[in-house]
């Protein structure tokens, strides 16, 4: 059994980067799902399809290439919008399941276990999660950070707009029927607000620590037995 760290959370609140870091810390595999339903937006809109269209969605979602997760094509806002309505349809999930409960069950490079971020990672996906964070911020602070990751890339957007935009696509997430953006009830709440990149950091292992070592603890005692 690998051991799973599950973060969940809004939209530009920190999510990916503490899970990224996680990984790293813990020596785990990573992966973001988001991108999954960014491929497969990207993928829809490639082909001149609809997002909110299941047949033109789960067309998109079944031609994903994972290759392209670290694309900066799919981190545009339009794709984010796009990715939201994907999401939003049951049978684009469905497809997008048995790959992310694969990923954790046998994390890649043999790892003894895997974090991943997302918005249903913690209440869907990995119910049974060894440690579990909801990570969120001001949405004034995560339009702002989300404005200046898109600069980084040349993407000048109006920060107004951007505010407008995620406040709309988080209200979607935590809305839909299905799979809908929530803490999990056994989740940790970590607010980004105030916290830089390393104070939010040490945060979040503060909250994983004590889940996650005893699972350490019993791998190890496993393998000095075998
Ligand atoms: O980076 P950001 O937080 O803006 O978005 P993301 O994590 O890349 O996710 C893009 C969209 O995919 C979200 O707005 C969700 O609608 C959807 N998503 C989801 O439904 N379930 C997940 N596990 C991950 C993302």
């Amino acid at each position: 059994m690998s051991i799973i760290i599950a973060v969940d959370g809004t939209a530009a609140s920190g999510k990916g980067t503490l899970a990224k870091q996680l990984a790293a810390h813990y020596g785990f595999a990573h992966l973001d799902s988001g991108a999954l339903y960014r491929l497969t937006a990207l993928a829809v809109l490639q082909a001149k399809g609809d997002p909110g269209r299941e047949a033109d969605a789960l067309r998109g979602a079944r031609a994903i290439d994972l290759s392209m997760a670290g694309d900066p094509a799919i981190r545009t806002d339009v794709v984010g919008q796009a990715a939201s309505k994907v999401a939003g349809i049951g049978a684009v999930r469905a497809a997008l399941l048995d790959f992310q409960k694969d990923f954790l069950s046998h994390p890649p490079g043999g790892s003894p276990g895997a974090v991943m971020d997302g918005r249903d990672i913690g209440t869907v996906i990995a119910p049974d999660a060894a440690a579990k964070l909801y990570v969120d911020a001001r949405p004034e602070l995560r339009a702002h950070r989300r404005w200046l990751e898109l600069k980084s890339m040349g993407i000048d957007r109006d920060e107004a707009d951007l505010l407008k935009e995620l406040m709309a696509r988080d209200a979607a997430d935590k809305s839909r029927p299905i799979s809908p953006l929530k803490p999990a009830p056994d989740a940790a709440l970590l607010d980004t607000s105030d916290l830089g990149i390393e104070p939010a950091f040490a945060a979040a292992l503060a909250m994983v620590e004590p889940k996650v070592r005893p699972h350490l603890e019993g791998l190890l005692k496993d393998r000095h037995r075998g």
